[in-house]
């Protein structure tokens, strides 16, 4: 017998405000061709000026425990991916985690930038199959509307804010690739690339900072790092490309997701894709495919998924888990 980690509950939050491409053509050299050719990208939604990232992880995390029908109480932990908290500390967790009403347990944030989701999966994962935990609200959010250089046309176009989250919780298996649950995980970082993909502040530093990336060299390493990842995350679960039912991966370009599903000799029709409707959400993009996903019909119980992301650090990785 093996314990597993399976999903029960999915959920998602996307602020009100949606900004088309079209909108960046007033104060930018850049067009709506341009962003959707070469991004995939055609709207993102932006948080107002009074909403931070713990509001839009709260409201996903009381959609993800109502569909999995459960309260905050029952929770024994909280893992919630973000690289803008809304305060150095505490972590947007323990701040969620009295927004729920959660007084018991322990919560804590998870910093890996766009591959924090997949970070934070697996960290609850090793919680829940040491049993230091039963049930864990795992949440990606992020407001990376707060980071952007508004003159800078080759990162400001691409971002988005949200927040997606799912409820895990143990379950006795027979440690199979047919398990429902997390079957495998594959983590890599590789810090010599910091420069790539970074924010140029900090507490340390005493400013905040803005996002500043070399789109081109990011790129070439997302397309061959994610299928990689994935190849090996399904390896060590004792599964193939063959086997997916569903890519899950990082919404930030569809170019980068097209590659990655092509490396891995898999057709669009097995890639949830909402690149178009978010942007890029970082560590929350992943969490609310998932969401969306769940909700258009695509991922049904007993799937077999796959997510993978890249991000600063740089840090990738993926995670295989039967639905
Ligand atoms: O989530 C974390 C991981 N991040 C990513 O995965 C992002 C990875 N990178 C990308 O998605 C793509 O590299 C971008 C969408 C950022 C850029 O696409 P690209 O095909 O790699 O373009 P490029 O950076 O090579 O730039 C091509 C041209 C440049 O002009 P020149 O030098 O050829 O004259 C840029 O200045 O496009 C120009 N450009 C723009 N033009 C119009 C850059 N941004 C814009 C813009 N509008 N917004």
């Amino acid at each position: 017998m093996a314990g597993r980690a399976v999903v029960r509950g999915v959920g998602h939050y996307l602020p009100e405000q949606i900004v088309p491409n079209a909108a960046f053509e007033k104060t930018l050299d850049t067009t709506d061709e341009w962003i959707r050719t070469r991004s995939g990208i055609e709207r993102r939604h932006f948080a107002a000026k009074d909403e931070t990232t713990s509001d839009l992880a709260t409201r996903a995390a009381e959609a993800a425990l109502a569909d999995a029908g459960m309260t905050a109480d029952q929770l024994d932990a909280i893992v919630l991916a973000t690289s803008t908290a809304d305060l150095t500390f505490p972590s947007a967790a323990t701040m969620v985690q009295a927004r729920l009403g959660m007084t018991n347990g322990y919560a804590f944030d998870v910093q890996a930038v766009c591959a924090g989701f997949v970070y934070a999966l697996s960290n609850a994962n090793a919680l829940i199959v040491s049993g230091q935990a039963k049930r864990v609200l795992v949440i990606g959010a992020e407001t990376f509307s707060r980071i952007m250089d508004w003159t800078d046309r080759s990162t400001c176009v691409l971002f988005g804010d949200g927040a997606g989250a799912l409820v895990l919780e143990y379950e006795e298996a027979a440690g199979t690739p047919q398990d429902r649950g997390i079957l495998s995980v594959d983590l890599n970082s590789d810090g010599r690339y910091k420069d790539l993909l970074y924010v140029d502040g900090g507490v340390s530093t005493q400013t905040t900072g803005h996002l500043r990336m070399q789109g081109n060299q990011v790129f070439r390493h997302a397309v061959e790092k994610l299928a990689q990842t994935a190849e090996t995350a399904l390896g060590k679960a004792g599964l193939s490309s063959a086997d997916v039912d569903w890519i899950v991966p990082h919404q930030a370009n569809i170019r980068i997701i097209q590659g990655t599903a092509k490396k891995m000799g898999l057709p669009m029709d097995k890639v949830v894709v909402t690149v178009q409707d978010h942007g890029n959400t970082s560590a929350a993009s992943i969490p609310l495919a998932l969401s969306v996903g769940k909700a258009r019909g695509q991922i049904k119980t007993g799937d077999l998924v796959v997510t993978e992301a890249i991000g600063g650090g740089l840090a990738w990785g993926a995670v295989v888990l039967r639905w």
